[in-house]
């Protein structure tokens, strides 16, 4: 996936916005609509990333812009982050079916991009939103995982593959959990103070 030396990022992360739009590794490939690659500044402090698009995301074919895009971006500003500031992406490209979880093989063939994207971005802090993300996060840096309840809203310090540098993991919860269970709105939001706090205290990833 490496461009020639010297090409930006923002060049290179169309480029692969562009492979994703080919791509057919897993059969999500034939039921979607649109792929939705993610958006944002290239490169960008802060990558948020969540499970996969759902039915507004994959007609639109950008991240977060159904309800749960609704809550994420209401969580930001209360964060003082504009979402126009931030990479939002998530660790599936394409829409599962139904709104199904994705599958362990449909993740694992999407997690190259995932890879790339982070190469290209050179985050300081990311935040894998959700179990699903956060399994696949930790996967990628060697973190061992136990429950999403113990790691939720604890910071995890990694290094970038390619480059070396140092990034903050701080796993949230998913900003869907409260459309489906209303008493976690706490839980959320308090994940997100502690989120807001990291990156107050992470030189870099604020502006
Ligand atoms: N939920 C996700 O995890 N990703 C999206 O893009 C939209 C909803």
């Amino acid at each position: 996936m490496d461009d020639a030396p010297g090409t930006p990022p923002a060049a290179s992360m169309d480029r692969l916005a562009a492979r994703i739009a080919a791509c057919t590794l897993c059969p999500l490939s034939l039921s979607r609509t649109r792929t939705v690659p993610g958006e944002g500044p290239v490169p960008s402090p802060l990558l948020f990333i969540g499970e996969a698009p759902g039915k507004t995301e994959d007609e639109t074919g950008r991240p977060f812009v159904g309800r749960a895009g609704k809550i994420l971006t209401g969580l930001l500003a209360c964060c003082g982050i504009r979402r126009d500031d931030v990479f939002i992406t998530s660790i599936v490209k394409c829409r599962p079916p139904g709104n199904r979880a994705p599958k362990r093989d449909e993740i694992a063939a999407c997690m190259p991009y995932l890879e790339a994207q982070i190469a290209l971005l050179s985050p300081r802090v990311l935040v894998p939103m959700g179990r699903f993300a956060t399994v696949a996060v930790f996967g990628m840096y060697g973190i061992p995982f136990s429950s999403f309840r113990e790691v939720r809203g604890r910071r995890y310090v990694v290094r970038e593959h390619r480059s070396g540098r140092e990034m903050t993991i701080i796993p949230v919860y998913h900003p869907a959990v409260i459309t489906h269970n209303p008493p976690a709105r706490q839980d959320l939001e308090s994940d997100f103070r502690k989120l807001a706090e990291c990156i107050r205290s992470t030189p870099g990833s604020h502006k």
